[in-house]
């Protein structure tokens, strides 16, 4: 990664959390490392990023992401090999993702230099919070909100860029259970689906807690025209083997353009096998669970890595995947997980060393 150009200022924090926190057990998103960056946008442009102690912020009740919404975020991991070298997985796809979001949601965008060399030097300070431990990595939070004030129906002024740390293990423990859903809807054509708001996270927690109400770990959302053809989970995109061939849905203005899911599509063309991007009917996959040929399923995002999924749900009948020994959500995971670990050869130059 490039070197610091920019006079990031830092402040310290007096005392240190990390010998509380126990590495070898870590939850997903739980735990906060010492030290935060906070970037603001006032006057008409972002002032310098400074880094701070991680802490509580203050905002005026009428900052208008408490009314409007204006909010947005991305999901990545910094990895540190046996060498202790930090790794970081197409960070710059990240900064391009939250400026796309920032435009749909009429945020000023940040900066690529402000991004990438605020959270170098973040990662630099917190580098001991960087877990060793298999399946742990150390999940980084950049986000954007609103702080300007006032109750007019109308962009802020003023906001706030963000990069915290979570050393994290796992988002799902053990395998998935889905539940396609064909009454509520996540996006719509023309909506904000493909931006990551945080609006779009909330949307969901009403469905998706009545799904896991019913045993499900997360909802399969289908379009909200016709609710016949699968889009994308809660926190990831959406991967069906069909016989021997990976299938996912194309990207739309419904679906977010995950970098798990464009990395695992080139992946699996580098094995050799056959991909498909188009649209998948729900039909068609329980036609497919019934007659055998719907060999896997798994969903791919940063939080949930390649997650198998052991069933889903459709219409109150739950169809199971069956086991199989060679299976491709295994063989995708340890290749994306061994470029992510610097365990093997970066074929398409997506690692970034910090
Ligand atoms: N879809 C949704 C709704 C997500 O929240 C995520 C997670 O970021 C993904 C897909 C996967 O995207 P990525 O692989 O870039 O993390
Ligand atoms: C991620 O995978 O990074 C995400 O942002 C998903 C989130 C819901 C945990």
């Amino acid at each position: 990664m490039e070197t610091k150009t920019m006079n990031i200022k830092i402040e310290k924090a007096k005392t240190s959390k990390i010998d509380k926190v126990d590495f070898d057990n870590l939850a997903f998103g739980n735990v906060f490392t010492d030290h935060m960056l906070v970037c603001d946008y006032k006057n008409g442009s972002w002032n310098i990023p400074e880094i701070i102690p991680y802490q509580p912020i203050s905002l005026d009740p009428s900052a208008k992401i408490f009314h409007y919404g204006q909010s947005i975020f991305e999901g990545m991991k910094a990895y540190k090999d046996e060498n202790n070298d930090i790794w970081l997985f197409r960070p710059l796809d990240n900064c391009k993702r939250l400026n796309i979001s920032a435009k749909r949601m009429a945020i000023p965008e940040i900066p690529e230099d402000y991004f990438m060399e605020g959270l170098t030097a973040l990662l630099k300070l917190e580098k001991d919070w960087i877990p060793q431990t298999p399946g742990s990595s150390l999940y980084i939070r950049p986000f954007i909100f609103a702080s300007g004030t006032g109750f007019h129906a109308s962009p802020a002024d003023e906001y706030k860029f963000i990069i915290a740390f979570a050393p994290s293990g796992a988002y799902f423990s053990g395998k998935v259970k889905v539940l396609i859903e064909e009454k509520y809807s996540r996006s719509a054509n023309g909506g904000v689906g493909y931006a990551k708001a945080g609006g779009n996270y909330a949307g969901q927690f009403y469905p998706t807690q009545l799904a896991l109400e019913k045993g499900y770990n997360q909802v399969i959302w289908t379009d909200d025209n016709t609710h016949e053809f699968i889009e994308e989970a809660g926190a990831m995109n959406i991967f069906v083997r069909i016989n021997d061939t990976l299938v996912t849905a194309p990207t739309s203005d419904r679906i977010l353009d995950g970098i798990t899911r464009k990395s695992i599509l080139k992946i699996a063309k580098d094995e050799g096998i056959a991909v498909e991007e188009r649209k998948i009917t729900v039909s068609e996959i329980v036609e497919a669970a019934k007659n055998g040929s719907l060999k896997e399923m798994f969903g791919a995002g940063t939080a949930a890595v390649i997650s198998p999924i052991s069933a889903f749900g459709f219409r109150d009948v739950d169809y199971d995947l069956p086991e199989i020994g060679d299976n491709y959500a295994s063989l995708l995971k340890k290749r994306i997980t061994d470029i992510q670990y610097n365990r093997a050869e970066d074929k398409f130059g997506w690692r970034v060393k910090v």
